[in-house]
């Protein structure tokens, strides 16, 4: 039996695992269940799963959470958040969202065998310190995002040096064809009924935005070594082909199936091996039709914005992706318009000086000032 931590137990992820695990109830044992805030799921989950440790990443709650593990009697430990990552485990699922995510998924590192990983916005932050970390330990890294997931495994299908490019499909989201016009005047509600994914509100504003797949061709270059230039993206509304590997004879290899995030979290699970579960066949219907289409950059200049940090390199990510997690956040508090999120990106971009950043700390500080002087500039409304 593989032991396994949950890190952001009680997101759609971290939810998905869990249902997994419950199909397949003999194949893991849980050393640990950690939350952010929602303690009452935490607490539900605790008592279903029975892990060895929990946690909850808030001082409160923290305590609250120690009082109910010690008056239910119940066999699992609290443990304080930041001393988690130190638990040995065969497999590390990384669920939580946003850059919250980094410390855990970095500091897990020495202590997994296997880091399954979704929190793709470490990668943005930190593809280089994590992709060190990992190799000095000998952990595996297994990607949990479709896309990446979907390329994992069409590049099964040939060697690193045969590859000619990678090919990330988008859904294109709630606003796929809408003009700059159209964009002004969203609401959040709209912005959150995603097509094709049920996801948390973080990554769904992403979607719509294009930040998503922004976000996803750095977590790419870092994950597959593969040069920006020779990563591209198709809008594919059905969601059906995941992502695809150009090979250079030509092949184009791609995963199809269902959309539904337990089947990469399997894969990330159970690799090299596959496993049945349930019935996730493919309904191809009577006829089946699939869509490719260039993005739009100039409307949905999201994309376009990651793709030019990506290439300037580190600090430019930090920016990128800190700016627009506090923009989503004021987006989704009904403070700001959905065409601001790109613009304050853009404005953080063009005030903010690059510090030399060498090291994981200087990762962590520098980050830490960008969402500072992101959050008095929206206050402010200097942008
Ligand atoms: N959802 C998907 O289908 C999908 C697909 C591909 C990749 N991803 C990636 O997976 C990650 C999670 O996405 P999601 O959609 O599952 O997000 P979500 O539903 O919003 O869940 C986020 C999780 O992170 C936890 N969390 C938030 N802030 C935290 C903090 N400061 N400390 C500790 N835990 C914290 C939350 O805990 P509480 O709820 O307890 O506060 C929750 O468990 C993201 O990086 C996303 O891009 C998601």
């Amino acid at each position: 039996m593989k032991t396994l931590k949950i890190y952001g137990s009680t997101g759609s992820i971290g939810k998905s695992c869990l249902k997994l695990l419950k199909l397949k109830n003999n194949d893991f044992s849980i050393k640990l269940l950690a939350a952010g805030n929602n303690l009452d799921l935490l607490k539900k989950q605790i008592v279903e799963f029975e892990p060895e440790f929990a946690t909850i990443n808030n001082k409160e709650k923290a305590k609250a959470l120690k009082d109910f593990l010690d008056e239910e009697n119940l066999k699992t430990e609290f443990i304080p958040f930041d001393k988690s990552y130190e638990i040995n485990c065969d497999i590390t699922l990384s669920a939580i969202v946003g850059s919250a995510g980094l410390i855990p998924t970095f500091k897990s590192i020495p202590y997994t065998k296997r880091l399954a990983l979704a929190n793709k916005e470490s990668m943005v932050l930190a593809g280089e310190f994590i992709n060190k970390e990992c190799e000095m330990h000998g952990t595996e890294l297994i990607p949990v995002d479709s896309e990446h997931n979907a390329i994992h495994q069409a590049l099964r299908a040939g060697g690193k040096e045969e590859v000619k490019s990678l090919i990330l499909t988008a859904s294109g989201g709630p606003f796929f064809g809408k003009t700059m016009n159209q964009l002004k005047e969203v609401s959040v509600e709209e912005t959150l009924n995603h097509p094709t994914w049920e996801m948390g509100k973080k990554i769904t504003v992403d979607s719509a935005t294009l930040m998503n797949k922004g976000l996803e061709v750095i977590e790419a270059h870092f994950l597959f070594g593969v040069d920006y230039s020779h990563i591209k993206v198709k809008i594919h509304p059905q969601s059906i082909v995941h992502s695809m590997v150009e090979f250079v004879d030509g092949s184009i290899i791609c995963q199809m199936g269902k959309t539904d995030m337990m089947l990469p979290i399997q894969y990330a699970l159970y690799f090299p091996q596959r496993v049945y579960t349930e019935d996730f066949s493919f309904n191809f219907g009577k006829s089946l039709t699939l869509d490719f289409f260039e993005p739009d950059l100039e409307t949905f200049k999201s994309l376009k914005l990651a793709y030019s940090c990506g290439e300037r390199g580190i600090s430019d990510r930090i920016i990128l992706n800190s700016s627009n997690e506090i923009a989503v956040n004021y987006f989704l508090k009904g403070e700001i318009g959905f065409l601001n999120i790109p613009n304050f990106i853009e404005h953080m971009l063009n005030k903010l000086e690059r510090p030399e950043i060498n090291s994981i700390e200087d990762v962590l500080e520098f980050n830490e000032r960008v969402r500072k002087i992101s959050i008095k500039e929206v206050e402010g409304g200097n942008f």
